[in-house]
């Protein structure tokens, strides 16, 4: 199997509204939801992929080379990459019933954990939305992070303790998800969360909490104030809200504001390694990446998934050689081109 091969395969299973494009920027898709498009004009998923495209690296070899080391630590644990897999879910309603909620985490968390990186899972109306793909997170010893909606009170605390039993690395809400329209329409509404609603979630477990769908300065220092241990700057690909900016044109004045006091993640049209040194250079300590993933695991299941991680981090490596970063931490702003600086 390799990647081309998995491409392939994916058109056959992935159904017919993702296209399986050369380049995943959201735009014969536009629009297109229930499908993989972003909502409304489609632009909140195309900017990300064209904002992240418009940043060029600075290339210099001439250095005393060391060997390169892609690892980061989170959540006191060590991975291979800054590389995760976004949470997806309503898989038989966005692709094909080739896999469903469970089949698609169960690829996703193994295939992750055979390259040393890791899975988010998702949720939905119905409890075993979130409860199967847990459970693919407790077969593979916990390694993997639940995300929950933003659900009533009760309901997150109780899928927090959830997560706590099944062992899992972290636990992440969607906040972005507040607005979904298509929840309420199914009779289980979901809500904005105030900072004292999040405090009382965060402080009720001992696991890292993830806040996802942050896109403000201001968002980010309620998250920080709500005891967060990371943010994912994320405008959910573009799928709850039309008219966003990029997420990488908002990342440098969140980094300002909360680096080092959190972790930060980010996503939304990350496709390469390349594009994985351009956030982290701009403030980001990780990425997740969503569409592409679901595109690997309906082209060949965990292996699929192992071998698009591996390839990133590929990516990612020979980045760094080029621009004389021989770790994460190497990575800075000077690696963005700058046109003013000549
Ligand atoms: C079909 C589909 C379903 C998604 N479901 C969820 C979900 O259940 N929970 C969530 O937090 N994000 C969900 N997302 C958003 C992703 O986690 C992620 O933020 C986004 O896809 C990143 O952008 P990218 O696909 O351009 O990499 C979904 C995205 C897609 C395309």
């Amino acid at each position: 199997m390799d990647y081309n091969s998995i491409l392939k395969d994916a058109k056959e299973t992935i159904g017919k509204k993702c296209r399986v494009c050369k380049e995943c920027n959201g735009i014969v898709c536009r629009g297109e939801i229930p499908g993989v498009g972003g909502k409304g004009t489609g632009e909140g998923f195309s900017i990300n992929y064209a904002k992240l495209k418009e940043i060029k690296i600075n290339m210099d070899t001439i250095y005393d080379f060391k060997e390169v080391d892609t690892s980061v630590e989170l959540f006191g644990k060590k991975f291979a990459y800054p590389i995760f897999a976004a949470p997806i879910g309503g898989l038989n309603l966005h692709y094909s019933d080739v896999l469903n909620d469970e089949t698609y985490s169960r690829a996703i968390v193994s295939g992750c954990k055979m390259a040393g990186a890791a899975g988010f899972t998702g949720d939905g109306v119905k409890d075993e939305f979130y409860d199967l793909p847990l459970k693919t997170i407790e077969e593979a010893g916990g390694w993997g992070i639940p995300t929950i909606k933003p659900w009533k009170k009760e309901e997150v605390l109780n899928k927090v303790k959830k997560a706590e039993a099944a062992g899992a690395l972290a636990v992440a809400m969607d906040v972005d998800a507040a607005g979904l329209a298509l929840l309420a329409a199914l009779g289980k509404p979901v809500s904005p969360k105030s900072v004292d609603e999040l405090k009382e979630i965060i402080s009720s477990t001992k696991l890292p909490f993830i806040i996802k769908g942050i896109m403000t300065v201001k968002g980010a220092l309620k998250a920080l104030e709500a005891g967060a241990y990371g943010i994912v700057v994320s405008n959910h690909g573009g799928r709850v809200l039309d008219q966003t900016p990029a997420t990488v044109d908002v990342l440098p004045e969140i980094a300002e504001a909360v680096k080092g006091k959190m972790k930060i993640f980010i996503d939304g049209g990350i496709r390469t390694g390349i594009d994985v040194v351009k956030v982290l250079a701009l403030g980001a300590d990780a990425v997740l990446i969503g569409r592409p993933y679901a595109v690997a695991a309906y082209g060949g299941g965990a292996e699929a998934v192992k071998i698009y991680t591996e390839k990133i981090g590929k990516e990612l490596r020979e980045t760094m050689i080029m621009t004389g970063c021989s770790k994460l931490s190497d990575i800075d702003e000077s690696v963005i081109y700058k046109p003013s600086r000549r």
